[in-house]
């Protein structure tokens, strides 16, 4: 593979159903940008990092907000919920919050928002699983044009004087009437007392910073498994977190990004319902799962897991346009003499080696199982047996490989910038 040394734009992206250990790679991947952008979701996201032995946790801020110099951007595609946000701004040192830098588009995720989803999952025949942080009925909003956005609450007089008006409208129209009107006020006037100085007009920040030859790093949440339109609808959220998804959800043109990581795990996850064809059950699950320690960063729930896809990987690498893989969490394998890796499926006793397009079909799909070449302990040398066959069958190459939790352990084959800075 030949990548260009300096590249200016990259995009991160997960390629499973979210939680793939995006936080650590765009982490590692920050040190030499000078902006990190996110273009989707809200606080259904959970980015864990570890630095040193610290663990940080964020939901809406993208990762490269730990990192001295560079600005954090979330853009216009996002759903923000006030009080979250302000969590985590207060959670990191104030030098960091001066440089957020928040789209006036963004939607904002008011308390009736969540107070609808609760009720839809509670009467729903098939629920879906969500987060329970809103994030359906913002989006519902938004693309029913009765959102309310960051550029609105910014305006001298809008909390106060229209959005009670426009927030009773909505919720009786929904069928929670008045739920949260003085809540959403509230909640919506310490947002603006905190954050008016960081609301901007991102994409045209953004398109200064590229014409400036800056660097931009795009982070997407969750996983392209659960993008809106290619995920396993309904099973999935309400957005586009695949690369696709930047587009709309920056306003910058997807055309500049010369280069699309996808980060997998060395097996996979899934939380909520829908299908998941490579999961596991019983005991060799509880195993994997406490090896892994597969625990939601956002609820707490414990995941589903199941074996690595490849099936699934290549119709993800197709989505993304996908230029290489960042492969994390290989480290809870290591010992293993074999890996199982799902490599087709049985349907209706017919053998298929794509991803089915219908829903139906997921769901009715028998994994087929292939041994590939364990590793002792991960680090570059051991895994390349499993790396060489992983390129092989998706025609994909691994340029990142994380060999812990810590941000020092890691591997970069094929570096972002001149030779060696990274690593
Ligand atoms: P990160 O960024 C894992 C899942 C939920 C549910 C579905 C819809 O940590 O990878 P939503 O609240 O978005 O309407 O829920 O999507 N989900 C995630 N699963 N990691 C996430 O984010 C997720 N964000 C949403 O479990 O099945
Ligand atoms: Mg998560």
């Amino acid at each position: 593979m030949e990548l260009e040394k300096s590249m200016q734009h990259v995009c991160v992206v997960g390629l499973n159903w979210g939680d793939e250990g995006k936080g650590k790679i765009v982490d590692v991947l920050a040190t030499d940008v000078d902006a990190v952008v996110r273009y989707q979701g809200g606080a259904n996201a959970g980015h864990t990092v570890y630095i040193g032995d610290v663990r940080h946790v964020l939901h809406h801020l993208p990762m490269g907000v730990l990192h001295q110099g560079i600005l954090a951007v979330l853009g216009n595609g996002m759903v923000l919920e006030p009080l979250k946000l302000l969590e985590e701004v207060n959670s990191i040192p104030e030098e960091a919050v001066q440089r957020i830098r928040i789209s006036d588009r963004a939607h904002v995720v008011l308390p009736y928002h969540c107070a609808v989803e609760k009720l839809h999952e509670e009467r729903a025949e098939r629920p879906i699983g969500t987060t329970l942080r809103g994030i359906g009925p913002a989006y519902q909003a938004k693309y029913g044009r009765i959102g309310i956005r960051m550029g609105d609450i910014m305006e001298p007089g809008f909390i106060e004087d229209v959005l009670p008006k426009r927030l009773a409208e909505h919720s009786e129209m929904l069928g929670v009437a008045g739920e949260g009107i003085d809540e959403a006020v509230r909640i919506c006037t310490q947002l603006r007392d905190r954050l008016s100085q960081q609301v901007t007009d991102t994409r045209r920040l953004l398109q200064r910073l590229d014409s400036e030859g800056k660097k931009l790093l795009f982070e997407g949440a969750q996983g392209c498994m659960l993008d809106i339109d290619f995920g396993t609808y309904p099973f999935v959220t309400s957005s586009s977190p695949s690369f696709l998804g930047v587009g709309p959800g920056t306003g910058f043109s997807p055309r500049k990004i010369e280069h699309v990581v996808g980060v997998t795990k060395a097996y996979c996850t899934r939380v909520g319902e829908g299908p998941f064809p490579s999961e596991i059950h019983g005991e060799e699950a509880d195993a994997l799962r406490k090896a892994g320690g597969e625990f939601g960063t956002t609820t707490g729930r414990p995941r589903r897991v199941g074996w690595l896809d490849i099936p699934a990987l290549c119709f993800a690498a197709e989505l993304n346009d996908l230029d290489s893989f960042a492969l994390t969490k290989a480290d809870v394998l290591d010992g293993w003499e074999t890996i199982p890796v799902v490599t087709g499926y049985r349907l209706d006793g017919e053998l298929l080696d794509k991803f089915p397009d219908s829903l139906t079909d997921v769901q009715g799909l028998e994994p087929v199982i292939e041994q590939w070449p364990g590793w002792g302990k991960v680090d570059a040398q051991s895994m390349q047996p499993f790396i060489e066959r992983l390129h092989q069958a998706t025609g994909i190459p691994v340029s990142i490989l994380s060999t812990g939790k810590r941000r020092d352990e890691v591997c970069i084959f094929e570096p972002f910038k001149a030779e060696g800075e990274l690593a």
